[in-house]
């Protein structure tokens, strides 16, 4: 059978032939980059809810199992991360999310309108679109004024940046990291001294009670390294979605027809591209006790990739899987992961993606991909789109 090679290029080409194998075979081991890897979505849920032995705690992504990673909940085990989590939560409430939709949309339209103009028939939909959305969702969410977005947008996205073949942050993405933390120490001193209606307010409040009995909240580290989380993780993420949809209807025209005539149908393509083509593939964990599955037992200490992007073509689970159906029923996915760490963010992922394709749809119903000028992104967990030109 072929290897399964994350960095291969090949794989963030099309990683779904090698999948099948995978999912033929059960528990798969790469001896070479000695991790395990499930595919089977019965295998992948069982291990997302087996936070005990599946730990998250050594980092959650190949290259950066087992070195010093951030204090962030995302890289924790409960009880440490339920503790955060359960504070964090009181701001991501669907009701919370859900008021967030008029100015979502408004800075969807005025993003899309923009690039449509400038583009007159050719446009980087991610350059100019896609890339451009979750962080100005994220900027709202969080309450910082429209006047400093393009600022909060720019530091954020050079401290993203990487030069090629680099992993790195570059010198530029430093500066921009420092200032864009001591914008937020600003802001959140504001808060503290003026509550606002906003969710930096929320989270200067937020209390949970600990076990031993007294409360606790979140000091400025924490929560400057809690938007640290949702700008890395907001943001890549619902960039890549929304141009893997675009990219998908394109090529499944009768699906886009159906979208077009029933916009309504939007909020379950957004479902159906979680399950076919999602853009977190997979998350690693550390085995913290031997598991035995189908035969093969996994050591502790073991490093094992639960591939959630595998996991929706899994036949088992999912009926004629490589097909792409805007209308199907799907009653769990795990594009989003599953259990503890499920995404935090995903009611609004899921908002602004519906909001993202109905207004595109509405638009340019008949745009055309210019498959010569594609980019893929290339890292080991993220797949998606550098670059992809629309023509209209
Ligand atoms: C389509 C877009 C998105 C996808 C596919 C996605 C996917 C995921 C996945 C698979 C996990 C689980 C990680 C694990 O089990 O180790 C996760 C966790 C997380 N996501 Fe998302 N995400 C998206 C959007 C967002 C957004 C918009 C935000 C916030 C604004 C966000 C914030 C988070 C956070 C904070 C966690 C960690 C939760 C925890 O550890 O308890 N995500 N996401």
């Amino acid at each position: 059978m072929k290897e399964y090679d994350p960095y291969s290029y090949e794989i963030d080409a099309d990683p779904y032939p090698v999948y099948a194998e995978m999912l033929e075979q059960g528990v798969y081991y790469n001896e070479r980059l000695d991790f395990y890897a499930l595919t089977r979505f019965d295998h992948c849920l069982a291990a997302f809810l087996d936070w005990e032995r599946y730990s998250s705690a050594q980092g959650t992504v190949l290259e950066m199992m087992g070195k010093p990673i951030p204090s962030l909940m995302i890289f924790m085990d409960p009880p440490r991360q339920t503790r955060l989590r359960n504070l964090v939560n009181q701001a991501f409430t669907l009701r919370q999310i859900g008021t967030l939709e008029p100015a979502i949309r408004k800075i969807a339209v005025a993003h899309l309108e923009g690039a449509l103009e400038r583009g007159r028939g050719r446009v980087d939909i991610v350059k100019e679109f896609t890339a451009k959305l979750p962080m100005d969702v994220i900027s709202t969410l969080l309450g910082i004024p429209e006047s400093d977005r393009d600022l909060v947008r720019g530091w954020s996205n050079d401290v993203l940046h990487r030069d090629p073949g680099n992993p790195n942050i570059t010198e530029r993405g430093m500066k921009a990291g420092a200032e864009l933390s001591r914008y937020f120490s600003e802001s959140i001193a504001e808060r503290r001294r003026r509550p606002r209606d906003d969710i930096m307010t929320l989270l200067t409040r937020a209390e949970i009670e600990e076990e031993e009995g007294g409360l606790q909240r979140l000091d400025d580290r924490e929560i400057i390294s809690f938007f640290n989380l949702l700008a890395t993780a907001g943001n890549e993420t619902v960039t890549k979605l929304l141009a893997t949809a675009f990219y998908w209807l394109e090529t499944w025209p009768d699906e886009r027809r159906m979208l077009v005539e029933d916009p309504a149908l939007c909020r379950s393509a957004v479902e159906e591209t979680l399950r076919y083509d999602p853009p977190s593939q997979y998350q690693g964990r550390v085995l913290t006790a031997p598991v035995e599955l189908d035969g093969t037992t996994m050591p502790a200490g073991a490093r094992v990739l639960i591939v959630n992007g595998a996991s929706g073509r899994d036949p088992r689970k999912f009926p004629d899987p490589d097909r792409y159906d805007v209308d199907r029923e799907i009653d769990l996915h795990l594009g989003f992961g599953h259990g503890r760490h499920f995404c935090l963010g995903a009611s609004l992922a899921r908002l602004e993606s519906r909001i993202a394709l109905e207004e595109l749809l509405a638009r340019i119903p008949e745009y055309g991909v210019d498959r010569g000028g594609i980019e893929r992104m290339h890292s080991s967990n993220v797949r998606g789109f550098a670059g992809l030109p629309l023509v209209y």
